[in-house]
């Protein structure tokens, strides 16, 4: 079976028992701040857990593209170097929603590896939650009462909190979890040491296949756990691994999906797979990378200098480099393994079809403009590497490799790595943050504290109808920034629209029967509509006409339409990849 067909059949499997098959959620995460990418296919379905979503479907099943290079879950370095690590791997997952628990989970994982897809059932290895005294919670009888019914007594493993209780963060919803293992290595092998010795052990042929989750707490932020008003079943299974197992390989990358990219490659490189672990640890990676970058343009992260844009960056770039230095790929390379990615995955991934062009363009334009950098970069590395005689890059070094050449830190301890050179962590970071105060610096302000004229804090904007209004000030502050002051007022009612979403603030006037003051700008701060004028009215205690430059606005809101109007037009013509971002929206111009 290809790994589409064996991604097929587990969609299918569960489908049969009446499950809804659903998309995958983007590999980028775009609402969720303490999550850049996804890492795990329960991401988008917190919210059921927890109860503050109702699901459409209670059994649910999906791959979910995934994504481990940042935060608590990173496996970047290890790629390539091993041969079953990955920046970006698919999780199949079967869903209930408050629906079944246990026993369906464990009777349907059971008959789909069994048979369905004939796994051995003697190769096979579970481990339940064996209880945790500090949590006061214990073992989980239930699922190995469950297990019972399938696999001998012996092959049913307590496992500990860390291995078996399965939390998404410090925060959540978690619960305790069971995970399938298989025993792939020869006879003689199994007859010497008993597999039992070798679950959890990160032996490379005795692997955890599939975990599943029965998740009916939350974790607090104290710390406590707390009874979920339902249950649920999380499971995760790497298509990958389980493609390995099905196609009777040793290592992630002789399945088909990597072996069709690895053979594209070896013609670029005329070099082939199997040579010599050198260039093979290169092809890894490069297969690895190349996957992971495109699905992230895909759904619309494009490498940039911050955020999730520069962890693309710096996986693209990490490709690069092995290219250019163990298969002596000095033109761009990476770009051309995307066809392929299309014929292997755009019938399932839409996405990945769709967006063919840009990621070709997208991923050719980074590997030149690295490669411009990359050999005057490599010869300063050089350089360091002759000239030191401490073993050791220091930080500073490293920062003018990452500010001049473009190299990113783990780039740079990689390449010291193999030369036996560490690198000062501690001295780059403190560069790093030296650099962003500076800029910070440039850009900082003096706020002065709120002076109260009158109680109340909400104001009533009537700008959607209204240019004018009666209006009395609420409170005011001063803000000096370089030599310049400002006054910020809050009015009880305006019509002064306040800067967002790129459509810059209005201007206008107050006006009382004593004096006419200017209002220069219109900003926000949370709730708050702040009207900035230059000096502070001298009678606060009156009312004011407040009045907006009605001629002004008239043509910001038309250059405002204007700008929705373009990017339904971009979309259309370039496809959905288009995002809105940095937009300018004012009365002379519009920005994209
Ligand atoms: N949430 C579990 C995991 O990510 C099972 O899906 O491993």
């Amino acid at each position: 079976m290809t790994v589409k067909e064996i991604r097929n059949k587990f969609l299918e499997f569960f489908e049969s028992k009446n499950h809804t098959r659903v998309p995958s959620a983007p590999i980028v995460i775009k609402d969720d701040p303490t999550l850049m990418f996804t890492n795990a296919g329960m991401n988008q379905f917190k919210d059921y857990f927890l109860g503050q979503k109702t699901p459409e479907n209670l059994k649910v099943v999906d791959t979910q593209k995934c994504l481990r290079v940042s935060g608590k879950h990173n496996d970047l370095e290890e790629v390539g170097r091993d041969t079953y690590h990955h920046t970006m791997f698919e999780m199949l997952g079967n869903w209930s929603f408050g629906d079944y628990f246990k026993k369906d989970a464990i009777g349907w994982a059971w008959e789909l590896l069994t048979k369905e897809f004939g796994l051995s059932e003697d190769r096979i290895y579970v481990t339940v939650f064996g209880g945790d005294e500090k949590e006061k919670l214990e073992k989980d009888k239930e699922a190995a009462e469950h297990w019972k019914s399938f696999i001998e007594e012996r092959r049913i493993l307590n496992g500990s909190k860390k291995d078996n209780f399965w939390e998404m963060g410090d925060t959540g919803p978690c619960g305790p979890c069971s995970e399938i293992h298989i025993d792939l290595r020869d006879d003689a092998n199994r007859n010497e040491i008993d597999g039992v010795e070798l679950v959890n052990k990160d032996h490379p042929q005795v692997i955890e296949l599939w975990n599943l989750v029965f998740i009916q707490y939350n974790r607090k932020a104290n710390g406590e756990l707390e009874n979920l008003p339902e249950k649920h079943v999380d499971t995760g299974m790497g298509l990958e691994r389980l493609a390995m197992v099905v196609q009777r390989k040793l290592s992630n990358y002789d399945i088909d999906i990597f072996q069709s990219l690895i053979h594209e490659l070896q013609k670029e490189a005329k070099i082939l797979y199997g040579d010599d672990e050198k260039t093979d640890i290169a092809f890894r990676v490069i297969v690895d990378h190349i996957r992971a970058v495109s699905f992230a343009i895909a759904d619309g992260q494009l490498p940039s200098n911050t955020g999730a844009g520069y962890v693309i960056r710096r996986i693209l770039r990490r490709g690069v480099r092995y290219g250019y230095t163990f298969l002596n790929l000095k033109l761009p390379f990476m770009y051309k393994l995307v066809p392929t990615m299309t014929t292997l995955f755009g019938e399932d991934f839409p996405e990945i079809n769709d967006q063919e062009e840009l990621i070709i363009k997208v991923v050719k334009e980074e590997e030149y403009s690295f490669l411009r950098t990359l050999e005057s970069g490599l010869k300063r590395i050089d350089q360091l590497i002759t000239g030191s005689g401490d073993k050791v890059i220091s930080g500073k070094d490293a920062f003018e490799l990452y500010d001049t050449y473009g190299f990113p830190f783990d780039l740079t301890s990689l390449i010291a790595g193999e030369n036996g050179f560490t690198v000062e962590k501690k001295e780059f970071t403190a560069k790093m943050q030296t650099q962003k105060d500076r800029s910070k610096a440039d850009a900082d302000t003096e706020t002065g504290d709120w002076v109260i004229v009158q109680e109340g804090s909400d104001t009533e904007f009537v700008g959607y109808d209204h240019f004018e209004s009666d209006s009395k000030i609420i409170k005011h502050r001063t803000i000096k920034k370089k030599d310049d002051e400002m006054v910020q007022i809050v009015l009880d009612k305006t019509p002064f629209y306040a800067e967002s979403g790129g459509q810059i603030g209005d201007t206008g006037i107050l006006i009382s029967s004593e004096e006419k003051v200017e209002v220069i700008d219109t900003s926000k701060e949370n709730d708050l509509i702040v009207h900035v004028t230059k000096k502070l009215p001298s009678n606060l205690n009156t009312v004011f006409k407040a009045v907006v430059d009605k001629e002004k606005r008239v043509l910001t809101m038309n250059n405002h339409s204007a700008t929705h109007l373009l990017h339904a037009a971009l979309r259309q013509v370039l496809g959905n990849h288009v995002q809105q971002k940095g937009s300018l929206v004012s009365n002379k111009i519009l920005r994209f």
